[in-house]
């Protein structure tokens, strides 16, 4: 963070520095508090890994300026009437759908996001997800663990090939371009859906647009990789599923409630699709009842696609930048409501 920026927290009325308060939802590492220490007065809800409850969280927003919240912690309306000083919420994500943006735009709070420093972190897990499905990796760690290896076989644990196989991505953003660079090390072949096509990315990666059907209809991995808004939300339901192959993986790791959870299970339970590697649920956490989670020709994480040490570092030092920025006057460098 710019030491320059701190000037703007100076009012001109006193000539003394004014702190603005800013309460941060969960534990940052301790660089970065003690930085945002030398520029606001913190209300910090100090740990790591219990969430902010409900009632502290409206309670302690109607008393600060900015703040630096989690995809955990849902910005809605009931948050914004109580934040009469709020300038800012700043997101420590790239998605941001657990804030009503259009709420905050009409009284000029700014959101922010942290995108970039985890597109390769994501897009990594994304492959590990479509490995350890295709392959049955999580599987077979269990079976040799629980003593059920009993001679190598030749069709024991057989998966799907990833190379020479077509990936579908959905969504050709940083990270879905990321995901397909990738790709192309492994010998896939790649098409996309997005709103709009990318020619330049077409030419550098070697990736062909195509319609949604068309994707689904001719992809071995398809991929969902769009960001969850009002166009996303059930973006693949059995109508979808059905399209796809019978010998299909469909890998999620951008957001629950872009693939409806029911109409997946039914697929992966009746033999429409082969399997799914899922990083993200329209619950988090997901139950450990949740039908999903009884199938074997499922992969699941517990929303760990940025989870680096290196990248959950820059993700929490970006955030408290955006929110430094915001709250000193400036423009800050990932304003998602411009
Ligand atoms: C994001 O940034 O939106 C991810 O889901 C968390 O890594």
């Amino acid at each position: 963070m710019k030491k320059a920026l701190y000037k703007n927290t100076i009012d001109s009325r006193r000539s003394c520095p004014i702190k603005k308060k800013v309460l941060v939802t969960r534990k940052p590492p301790e660089h970065v508090l003690k930085e945002l220490k030398n520029h606001f007065e913190i209300d910090l809800w100090d740990s790591e890994e219990d969430k902010i409850p409900r009632d502290i969280l409206l309670k302690q927003i109607e008393e600060v300026d900015g703040v630096l919240c989690l995809l955990t912690e849902n910005m809605n309306k009931e948050i914004l009437e109580r934040g009469k000083n709020l300038m800012v919420i700043s997101n420590l994500a790239v998605g941001y759908n657990n804030i009503d943006v259009n709420g905050a735009s009409e009284k000029g709070i700014m959101v922010t996001n942290t995108p970039g420093v985890l597109t390769e972190t994501t897009a990594d897990l994304t492959f590990a997800l479509m490995l350890a499905t295709s392959r049955k990796l999580v599987e077979a760690a269990n079976v040799l663990r629980e003593g059920k290896w009993k001679t190598w076989s030749p069709m024991f644990l057989t998966g799907m090939d990833i190379h020479g196989a077509t990936l579908g991505i959905i969504g050709l953003g940083e990270i879905g371009a990321a995901v397909a660079r990738r790709a192309k090390g492994f010998g896939m072949n790649m098409m996309y859906y997005n709103r709009t096509p990318k020619p330049f990315l077409e030419k550098e990666i070697g990736i062909q647009y195509v319609s949604k059907e068309e994707l689904l209809r001719n992809s071995d991995f398809v991929c969902v990789l769009t960001p969850l808004n009002k166009e996303t939300e059930n973006l693949i339901t059995k109508k979808e599923l059905n399209l796809m192959k019978k010998t299909a993986i469909l890998i999620n790791t951008s957001r629950g409630g872009i693939v409806n959870e029911q109409d997946l299970t039914e697929a992966l339970s009746d033999g429409v699709i082969w399997g799914a590697g899922l990083d993200v649920f329209d619950q988090e956490p997901i139950s450990v009842h949740h039908p999903l989670l009884k199938l074997s020709n499922v992969v699941a994480l517990p929303h760990i696609g940025s989870a680096s040490i290196q990248t959950r570092t820059k993700m929490w030092e970006l955030a408290a930048h955006n929110l430094t920025i915001a709250l000193s006057g400036g423009t800050p460098p990932h304003l998602v409501n411009k």
